[in-house]
């Protein structure tokens, strides 16, 4: 799916928005609204929900209930506590209201200023910033109505947060997709204080992600258990702060993150290939990907019969990605991972000194791998930068920051 907006401009507020309003209005991708909360929870954001009647026909709000900690609210007429003004108390106590997926009819109801339930009510007595992220049928979304209720939307102030373009539930294809939810998070993180989000406008950053799989025969791999989403996050944060992102990934799991162009290669020979075709204009190169270190010397052509004998499988080194990207006349600026079972701070040191780049992740591989979260560190020439356990989203944005920072400082020292 491609990105189809770019980063909006977001306000800058005086402190992070912490406390969310999430409307759910009626349409396929309430579901995936789900991810989204649970994304937002684990972030440390406080979530209250707020459905329309028409989202309760797609998901239960018992589903949000248990994601975000807290009874969903569904009726203008159905007061919670106190004196019974829900559509204004709750949107008192928030800093920002988000609607996602917001419909093509919910677009219509709040541009016109309608408040005829509870969600459309609390949107017209907020005065916090107010983000879309819309989500319908191809036709719909090109509808003239239902752009003019977009131009009006946006010139009221509000932020949208998509659509994207590709395959739609209803099998068309075309603009109206629903961002993924990390596409979601990862365009609000300049408003979440996870950072103050580099601008990556013109800079090319290319990242390996996820495991090699290395042929032993035509039916059997060596491979490893990275799950890529560290890779991924990454390059959906450089995304989300205007770069050209080119991700070159293993096999994995996940879904592309959108805004990216994606080369998905198996070996660690076919990596090396499509990071060296890509190098030559990027400004930033992140070596995510577990490469794998040993490759079969000779895979079968046909699959290895059982013959009850040990079989001995001879193996050789693979290339070393990043030290062939940081030895290059003009190397972009690279940042490589270390993912240690044991001695980490060691292990890491040691690695981004042999490989002769300016800074290493570090972190533990039975911490990380496969995980929705990470802890990680941070080394480079003024010592080691430890930043407290978070999801890989929220640490990615903390990565770039501290990458982009580093390399300014290099650009500008050189
Ligand atoms: C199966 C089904 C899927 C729908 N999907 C969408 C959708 O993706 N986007 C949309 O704008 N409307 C969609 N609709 C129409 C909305 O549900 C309808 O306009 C509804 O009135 C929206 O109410 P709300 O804006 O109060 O949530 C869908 C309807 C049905 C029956």
């Amino acid at each position: 799916m491609a990105l189809t907006a770019p980063p909006p401009d977001l306000p800058v507020p005086s402190r992070p928005l912490r406390r969310w309003v999430l409307g759910v209005t009626g349409g396929i991708a309430a579901y995936k609204a789900a991810e989204l909360i649970r994304l937002m929870v684990k972030a440390g954001l406080e979530v209250q929900v707020v459905m329309t009647a028409a989202a309760t026909r797609f998901i239960a709000p018992l589903t949000f209930q248990a994601l975000s900690g807290r009874p969903v609210a569904t009726d203008l007429w159905e007061a919670s506590e106190g004196a019974g003004m829900d559509h204004i108390d709750l949107v008192r106590q928030a800093d920002a209201v988000l609607i996602a997926p917001a419909s093509a009819d919910f677009l219509a109801r709040i541009a016109q200023g309608m408040a005829d339930d509870l969600l459309t009510t609390l949107v017209a007595a907020r005065s916090v910033p107010l983000f879309l992220a819309p989500a319908m049928n191809q036709a719909m979304w090109q509808n003239p109505a239902n752009q003019r209720n977009i131009a009006l939307l946006k010139e009221d102030g509000a932020y949208f947060l998509g659509p994207g373009e590709g395959v739609q539930a209803c099998g068309e294809v075309g603009l109206g997709r629903f961002w993924e939810p990390t596409m979601i998070l990862d365009a609000l993180a300049p408003v979440l204080g996870w950072e103050n989000a580099p601008d990556l406008r013109g800079k090319k950053v290319l990242l390996t992600a996820g495991p090699t799989v290395e042929a032993i025969d035509p039916v059997r791999t060596l491979t490893n258990i990275s799950s890529g989403k560290m890779g991924y996050a990454l390059a959906a944060a450089a995304v989300a702060c205007g770069a050209e992102v080119v991700l070159i990934s293993g096999p994995t799991a996940l879904p592309l993150p959108e805004g990216c162009r994606m080369i998905s290669v198996r070996s660690a020979n076919q990596m090396r290939d499509a990071v060296l075709d890509e190098i030559h204009d990027t400004d930033l190169f992140f070596a995510v990907a577990a490469v794998a270190d040993y490759t079969p010397a000779n895979p079968s052509g046909h699959k290895i019969k059982k013959t009850g004998e040990a079989l001995t499988l001879k193996l050789v080194p693979t290339p070393d990605i990043l030290a062939t990207v940081a030895a290059l006349p003009r190397p972009p600026f690279c940042v490589g991972f270390a993912a240690e079972s044991q001695n980490l701070e060691e292990y890491a040191k040691q690695k981004r000194l042999a490989k002769k780049i300016p800074l290493i992740v570090g972190n533990l591989a039975q911490r990380a791998l496969g995980r929705d979260d990470n802890e990680i560190i941070l080394f480079d020439d003024q010592g080691s930068h430890p930043l407290p356990p978070a999801s890989k989203s929220e640490l990615a944005h903390h990565i770039l920051k501290h990458a982009f920072a580093l390399m300014r400082q290099h650009t500008l020292s050189s």
